[in-house]
């Protein structure tokens, strides 16, 4: 048996991957360590209870003690790591927390790994794995003619979301280069899929129309994100953690771009045909101009050429059958989704995050 950490794994990505993972690689016994922040909900996971190849942990990145106690406890041999903070509006109200999780965390995970693989300047052993996630927002904004971005671009984060995650990046190649550590990075664009918390735009907006709420569009509308259905990423990590190369980065995306006010549109739509509440029906008549994130990041575009060619990875899912699933997944799971509306924490959130942008909560 394999036994991995999954950092993060009450998260959005993280649940998708641990789900895919225990149903494709029998080999293998999953330790999810999460610190189960405000984005954490282990309820996506509940069918594991019992099940001798999960277990769940809750503890905190940033925290040596318990890092080393899950390393040693599991004799860890791979570790996949999530945890993160991810939101970037969140990450201009408080960015102080992203260096904490994002930098701190990384680091202190990296070093743990570190001296329970390898022991201060021993060799590592082989078949021991860490794979770290991270985001295209480090390499910045793309002007509309610029070529999409391969592994060897510079990085040039703009929000303090991004500095966080190009700095753990930074980490974890030289924990790789110094140490022999033997790390793997992906790089991936913005994911969409079952399990997301409600903060960020696709399931806000799904949310939010179905409720006969205002849909927040930032600024024109015209920024350009490349979207990738979740279980596609997934698919491209495991075979980074299979075949992919220690030391090596990959670049993972959708193959999808349009601009936002396309993808609120199409929800949209989906959501006429779906749920044709003539109270609210066409939902497009909800969509609300609000004022624009600062620093907004006008495009990204990923090329996934890499990890097509040397892992033969490619995606599925188009935007069309990936939305069409994802919408139908938050309509089918509302209770699910609920508990985490429900919370005071989060209605606070968009309380705030939609007043400041202009919108009335009331
Ligand atoms: P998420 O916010 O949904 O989940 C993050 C998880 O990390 C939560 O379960 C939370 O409880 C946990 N966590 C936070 N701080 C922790 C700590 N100190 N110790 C232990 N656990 C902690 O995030 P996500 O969208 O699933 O993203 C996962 C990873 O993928 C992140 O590293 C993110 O930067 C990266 N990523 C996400 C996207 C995306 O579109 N969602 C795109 C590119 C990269
Ligand atoms: P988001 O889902 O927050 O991901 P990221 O900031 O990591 O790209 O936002 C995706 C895009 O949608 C981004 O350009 C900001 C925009 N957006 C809105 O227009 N309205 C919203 O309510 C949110 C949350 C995002």
């Amino acid at each position: 048996m394999a036994n991995w950490l999954v950092t993060g794994g009450a998260g959005f990505i993280g649940t998708n991957f641990i789900h895919h993972i225990l149903s494709i690689r029998q080999d293998v016994t999953v330790v999810n360590f999460d610190l189960l922040t405000y984005a954490g909900n282990p309820d996506g996971l509940s069918m594991y209870a019992g099940n001798p190849r999960y277990r769940f942990i809750k503890g905190d990145i940033c925290d040596r003690k318990q890092v080393d106690a899950a390393l040693r406890d599991n004799c860890i041999d791979t570790i996949v790591h999530f945890a993160a903070e991810s939101h970037v509006d969140r990450s201009i109200l408080g960015p102080m927390r992203f260096v904490m999780t994002n930098v701190n965390g990384t680091a202190t995970l990296l070093d743990a790994a570190r001296d329970y693989w390898g022991r201060e300047g021993k060799d590592i052993p082989g078949e021991k794995r860490f794979h770290h996630i991270s985001t295209d927002e480090v390499f910045g904004s793309l002007k509309p003619d610029e070529p999409a971005w391969t592994e060897a671009s510079p990085y040039m984060p703009n929000s303090p979301y991004a500095a966080s995650k190009a700095g753990s990046d930074h980490l974890v190649r030289a924990y790789g280069h110094t140490y022999g550590l033997p790390v793997t990075i992906s790089n991936c664009s913005n994911n969409y899929g079952p399990y997301q918390f409600p903060e960020k735009l696709i399931p806000l907006v799904i949310l939010n129309a179905v409720n006969g709420k205002p849909l927040p569009v930032y600024g024109d509308g015209q920024q350009i994100r490349d979207w990738l259905y979740v279980e596609d990423h997934c698919e491209a990590i495991r075979l980074i953690l299979e075949k992919g190369k220690p030391g090596e980065t990959y670049n993972i995306g959708g193959m999808n771009q349009p601009a936002n006010l396309t993808i609120v549109k199409t929800i949209c739509s989906l959501l006429d045909e779906l749920v044709p509440d003539p109270s609210f029906c066409p939902h497009e008549k909800l969509i609300t101009y609000v004022q624009d994130r600062p620093g907004h990041d006008r495009r990204y575009a990923m090329d996934s050429t890499k990890i097509k060619r040397e892992l033969g990875w490619s995606p599925k899912y188009t935007l069309e059958t990936g939305l069409r699933k994802t919408v139908e997944w938050y309509l089918a799971n509302q209770d699910f989704v609920q508990k985490l509306t429900d919370r005071s924490d989060f209605k606070n959130w968009m309380d705030e995050n939609y007043t400041e942008r202009g919108g009335s909560s009331k």
